[in-house]
């Protein structure tokens, strides 16, 4: 290569990972798998690694540069950062809308933008020349933190500027990239990902995060950035300061600039002419809070026009032209009545608080996580005290810490017991570890207990009348010591059983026998490992066929999977890895469970889906689900069991699933009815020669009649 197409190289690969990161994280529409992105990733890294000289400050290789520094530069916000009024119900929200209309005259034509209040925490970046310079916290208003090594390494957050002007793929163009662009915005973290960081935080002995707000601004003030680089931080830009270069009239019209120059814009704003309409919008946020992936503390209303801003002004700290519609508080002070000690699937023991009940957010709530012993001891919880107790998302309550000044004295401090309650082994705590284990894997029935109660379980081998009951049943008698016992139950021995007539005894054994041909995805959640739930397997049972090809594989291998991270993957050769685990295996198979794929033996039909993958929900009119996933794969294409960035298509039947449906329209993934399915796959046989669009790329295809036409619902800015 010439130095002059080397440097072109270069340029191109940052463009395009520029362009890539665009799509992924403010479109949330990738056009390449991560395995390509990476790939970009890798050549950019060595040809800069050869040529040290090239690299520039902007490259998005160099998110984590600086050293770790021993304190905070203080920075003086030059447009303060203002902070928000609040109204905690409809009249109080009414009140600022008529203060409003007096204030600009009865007659005044108001629209509003109506943005989710996320909880996170709020950050000014300055580019200039289209290029990241500074990134400070709020502080005061006035004066805050210099953290732009911090927030460099939050790969939502673009190092240099878009425009990307269009989803059609094209590289962007250079133009309209403003002198100085102050950005405002939320440095969050979804809640799934903050409590898979309690996990390694705790499970490498550290301190974890009481909510995810705490594990954001935690995150963002650490002395290393690369600390903060394997933290799960996202960014949702929400408005300028600074601004030159551009003539913005309106907080909507900010909201499109901003996405066009790179940055994720909440795909939830939404723009009305009247307050009523803005105030439902509200209201159906408050309802609906739960099915935001981050933790929201209401919504704030803006009025959109800046000139009618200008007019309206700021009183102290508070604009009088924004409003935050608080949701009620999902946090409630209870008594903590006892603590007692639950034994998992692995042994490890966790403490959970039983609280009298109280009601939150129309929730009663009688038992709250307390995590770990480490976290009772650091917030020094004692039984009988008043706790705060908070509801967050679709997550298990749990309680935030001691209210101390309603004290008595009668409060207990709580110690772990040093036996398992189950099986009475004394419990271990390895060293660096915050868990406390009971190491007797094989035989403490309470770790057997969980282990089959999991494995019956809906998401793993679907096993219908067999609950927590049942499995207690098997437990006691000592019938069942591990999942493969299931499959060796007989009717003699239910025989004098109170509840277990002929009738029930063979239902249930027939339940049991016909779970044997489950898919392997789902006997792979069945086992157990940890971090793997149902998409990871689908992708492992895709992958290797066989439990066996499984088992086989090395840590390095599955690493290489495509949606597979290091710590899934670690997990994963692990378990295979134990004596116990292949004895279980092969007991499944002398049992009589299946433990490949059920796939095509047959050659593939076609390829008219390949590369495409497929999410299934409802029944359909003609075939079973099973049918349709055979199907599928036997024309090239994959079946997923939930929807994501990467579904191709879902095909809808009757009775749909609601999560799958929301999911899917919210992604503007493509549906298709069975019909629709057969059509994409009848186009195949029909000519065979034609079956050569691979690739990841998503253009439906729509001139077929049969797709549905799929409401979009993404980001909905016009
Ligand atoms: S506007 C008027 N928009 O809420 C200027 N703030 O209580 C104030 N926040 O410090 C900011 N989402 O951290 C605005 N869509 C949003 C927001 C938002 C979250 C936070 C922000 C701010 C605080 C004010």
């Amino acid at each position: 290569m010439t130095s002059n197409d080397l440097v072109r190289r270069i340029e191109s690969l940052r463009e395009q990972i520029r362009y890539h990161n665009y799509r992924y994280y403010v479109l949330d529409e990738p056009v390449i798998s991560d395995a390509e992105y990476d790939a970009l990733m890798r050549e950019l890294r060595e040809l800069e690694a050869a040529h040290p000289e090239l690299i520039t400050p902007d490259s998005p290789t160099q998110r984590v540069g600086a050293p770790p520094s021993e304190q905070f530069a203080k920075v003086q916000h030059v447009v303060p950062m203002l902070s928000l009024a609040n109204a905690f119900d409809e009249a109080g929200m009414r009140a600022w809308y008529d203060r409003t209309m007096r204030l600009l005259g009865s007659d005044a034509q108001v629209a509003f933008v109506v943005e989710p209040k996320i909880d996170g925490v709020a950050v000014t970046l300055i580019y200039r020349d289209g290029v990241l310079v500074r990134g400070a916290t709020r502080g005061d208003g006035e004066t805050g933190e210099d953290v732009t090594a911090n927030l460099r390494t939050i790969p939502s957050i673009p190092l240099r500027l878009g425009p990307f002007a269009d989803g059609t793929g094209d590289a962007p163009s250079q133009n309209a990239i403003p002198p100085l662009l102050e950005v405002r915005g939320e440095v969050y973290m979804r809640i799934a990902d903050f409590m898979r960081l309690n996990e390694q935080l705790a499970a490498a002995g550290e301190k974890i995060a009481a909510n995810p707000r705490n594990a954001a601004a935690g995150s963002l003030r650490q002395k290393d950035p690369s600390v903060t680089a394997r933290r799960p931080l996202r960014f949702f830009a929400y408005g300028v300061g600074q601004v030159e270069g551009a003539e913005l009239q309106t907080q909507w019209e900010t909201l499109h600039y901003l996405r066009a120059l790179g940055f994720p814009v909440n795909r939830d704003a939404r723009r009305f002419e009247r307050f009523e309409e803005a105030l439902a919008y509200c209201r159906e946020w408050m309802t609906r809070r739960d099915e935001l992936e981050y933790e929201v503390d209401g919504v704030v209303v803006k009025i959109d026009s800046f000139a009618q801003q200008a007019e309206l002004g700021v009183v102290g700290r508070d604009p009088r032209w924004a409003i935050a519609f608080k949701f009620p508080a999902r946090e409630a002070v209870s008594r903590l009545i006892d603590i007692v000690v639950n034994v998992g699937r692995t042994g490890v023991i966790t403490p959970n608080a039983v609280i009298e009940p109280v009601n939150i957010g129309g929730v009663t709530v009688r038992n709250a996580s307390l995590h770990n012993a480490d976290y009772i001891a650091e917030r020094d919880i004692r039984i009988g005290d008043y706790v705060i107790v908070k509801r967050a998302g679709d997550v298990i309550p749990y309680i935030v810490g001691p209210v101390v000044a309603r004290r008595d004295g009668s409060e207990r401090v709580w110690r772990m017991p040093e036996t398992c309650p189950a099986c009475g082994t004394p419990l271990e705590r390895a060293e660096g570890e915050v868990a406390y284990r009971c190491p007797n894997f094989g035989i403490c029935p309470a770790q057997i207990t969980r282990r089959i109660e999991h494995f019956v379980s809906r998401s793993a081998m679907d096993i219908a009348g067999i609950g927590e009951k049942q499995v207690q049943l098997f437990v006691e008698r000592g019938w069942v010591k591990d999942v493969a016992d299931l499959y060796l139950l007989t009717p003699e021995h239910f025989q004098g059983i109170e509840g277990y007539g002929p009738k029930r005894v063979a239902n249930l054994l027939n339940a049991i026998a016909e779970s044997k041909d489950r898919p392997l995805h789902r006997l792979i959640v069945g086992l157990g490992i940890r971090y793997v739930g149902e998409v990871v397997a689908q992708i492992l049972a895709d992958h290797f066929g066989s439990l066996d090809a499984l088992a086989a594989a090395s840590a390095d291998e599955i690493d290489d999977l495509e949606g597979i991270g290091p710590v899934i993957a670690a997990s994963v050769a692990d378990y295979f890895a134990r004596p116990e685990s292949k004895a279980l295996i092969a007991k499944l198979k002398r049992v009589g469970v299946r433990t490949e794929a059920k796939g095509p033996a047959v050659a593939p039909k076609g390829d008219a889906l390949a590369g495409k993958t497929f999410v299934i929900t409802g029944t359909l009119p003609s075939m079973s689900r099973e049918e349709a996933s055979a199907l599928i794969v036997a024309h090239g294409g994959k079946v997923s069991s939930s929807v994501s960035k990467k579904t191709d298509y879902l095909v809808v039947g009757s009775d749909p699933g609601g999560t799958k449906l929301a999911k899917a329209q919210e992604l503007g993934v493509p549906m298709l009815d069975e019909a629709g399915l057969m059509a994409l796959i009848g186009a195949d046989e029909r000519n065979t020669l034609a079956a050569s669009g691979k690739g990841r790329d998503r253009t439906p295809a729509t001139s077929r009649g049969t797709m549905a036409e799929p409401e979009q619902l993404g980001l909905s800015l016009e």
